[in-house]
């Protein structure tokens, strides 16, 4: 009896995830969950959007699977992709948080919020960036004074086998610190290099197995180290920047702005004076604003710079034809911005590199603001949707050579350079990357400097095929571990 009873409760559970709504409210198809642990056998939690991809061969561009007991809709392919974001963008243009973010951010911020607040501080942050970060001259010249300091830390290793990834988030990092605190740090100053490398560390953890365990079941939480490990970063990260504003706060001059925080402090203190109470600029969208420009801005950059470097060492040839076309365009002075349209094949290298390392291959996790019919496909207001990028920027319809290292993507039968539309590391639409033209500029001058300045190779000893180009675990995909040689070219 106790059997019959427990195959009649996972019957009416299971029931209860597929049915429940009206037949004319076709929900998207997509494999059949278990109770509780929804279709978690099924995706390899540590890259699922391996698993996304297959699944979205076979129940098409639109489906439905259950993350443990939460219902996600997976938009695959380009068309769709791009249907539903840019065509559709008011409708899938919320934020869903997991629980871990929901913890430590409660809807502040620009990443994780949605609504008036999120408006007024993607705003913000759009107009700061533009004017303290790629809108002008001035930032061109952060950016080169940034790999030049780069370049010193790549020279002192001598062509030697050392690990990018340490000096590579410095460098872009301080690119961050310019534009929020209007100041670069030194690589050795230890304030510095506790913010960034415990950015990266919450960063890698938010993207666990672990982690994301911890989201599905939080009554699990407790054994999981993990949880713990976040919310020490995290607390050690807020105090950090509160003593940073506050000696900001000291020196403060509201006709010399020196970066977005001085900017914000400024707004705010009118706003106060003007008896504004309703104001979202207030202390904790000023925290969580600054640390999402720190998360969203420093690994993703870096990571594709250090894929770009990888690509090199694994295809020598394209490596020193990125070189001669430097060499013949701008010489041996230093790359500037102006440059990019002189170099085709540099640039198509770079889109490339972006293409394949597909840094964020689920995007951030939206959220449908309302009821939706999308391709037929009934949609809940609240439905988390991951719109699938791999499977835009891997999409067999789209690309000649979806799974190698081809910049001939972006080129035409003369050399020269094309935009390709499904071309969406930064995603698109509502949401789309705030810092797309800052991380395209950086990507440009770092990437063409290095490329300038040394040959990079696989160690001694290690040969090309040796090379693993399988990414990391994460919320964004890195390059596994590896050393590379960086030779200075005389
Ligand atoms: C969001 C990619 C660099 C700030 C995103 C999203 C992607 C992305 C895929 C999610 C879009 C969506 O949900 O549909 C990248 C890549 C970068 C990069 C590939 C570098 C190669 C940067 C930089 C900054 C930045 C340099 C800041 C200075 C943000 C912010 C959001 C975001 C604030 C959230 C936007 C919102 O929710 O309104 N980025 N990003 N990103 N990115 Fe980037």
């Amino acid at each position: 009896l106790l059997g019959v009873l427990l195959v009649l409760l996972l019957v009416y559970l299971a029931s209860s995830f597929s049915l429940g709504s009206p037949k004319d409210r076709k929900e998207p198809p997509g494999p059949t969950p278990l109770p509780l642990i929804g279709n978690l056998l099924q995706l390899d939690l540590k890259r699922p959007y391996n698993t996304l991809l297959k699944l979205s061969k076979k129940y098409g561009s639109v489906f439905t699977v259950y993350m443990g007991p939460e219902k996600v809709v997976v938009l695959a392919g380009y068309k769709t992709v791009k249907e539903a974001l840019v065509n559709r963008a008011e409708e899938f243009g919320d934020r869903q948080a997991m629980l871990i973010i929901r913890e430590f951010n409660q809807g502040h911020g620009v990443i994780w919020s949605n609504g008036d607040s999120w408006k007024d501080m993607r705003r913000f942050a759009l107009t700061n960036l533009r004017d303290f970060g790629m809108g002008k001259r001035a930032s061109e010249d952060k950016i080169i004074e940034e790999c030049e300091h780069l370049i010193e830390v790549f020279k002192k290793h001598k062509g030697e086998p050392f690990d990018t990834t340490q000096p590579m988030n410095y460098a872009v990092s301080n690119i961050i610190c310019s534009i929020v605190y209007g100041s670069r740090f030194e690589y050795d100053d230890p304030q510095f290099t506790s913010l960034v490398d415990r950015t990266n560390r919450t960063i890698q953890l938010v993207g666990s197995p672990s982690i994301q365990l911890y989201n599905l079941f939080p009554w699990i939480g407790k054994w999981i180290a993990n949880r713990n490990e976040v919310e020490t970063l995290i607390t050690a990260n807020k105090k950090q920047n509160l003593q940073l504003f506050s000696r900001l706060k000291e020196t403060l001059n509201p006709l010399m702005c020196r970066g977005f925080v001085d900017a914000f402090l400024v707004r705010k203190q009118n706003l106060e004076e003007s008896k504004n109470t309703n104001s979202h600029f207030n202390d904790d969208n000023l925290m969580q604003t600054v640390l999402n420009l720190f998360a969203a801005g420093t690994d993703t950059t870096a990571t594709t710079l250090r894929w770009g470097l990888l690509f090199m060492v694994k295809n020598p040839k394209i490596q020193d034809r990125v070189r001669e076309e430097l060499s013949e365009v701008v010489g041996s002075r230093q790359v500037q911005v102006e440059d990019r349209k002189k170099l085709p094949f540099t640039d198509a290298v770079i889109h490339e590199t972006q293409r394949l390392a597909n840094i964020v291959p689920m995007a951030i996790p939206h959220k449908t603001t309302q009821d939706v019919t999308f391709q037929g496909h009934f949609i809940k207001k609240g439905t988390t949707v991951f719109p699938l990028l791999t499977s835009v920027l891997y999409d067999e319809s789209e690309w000649e050579e979806p799974h190698s290292f081809h910049p001939a993507h972006f080129l035409d039968a003369d050399g020269k350079f094309i935009k390709r539309d499904a071309f969406m590391p930064f995603s698109a639409g509502r949401r789309v990357c705030l810092g797309e033209s800052l991380a395209r500029m950086e990507l440009f001058i770092f990437f063409s400097t290095l490329l300038q300045r040394f040959r990079f190779t696989a160690p001694p000893g290690v040969s090309v095929e040796d090379l693993d180009l399988t990414p990391r675990v994460g919320f964004t995909l890195n390059p596994s571990t590896h050393k590379l040689c960086a030779v200075p070219c005389v």
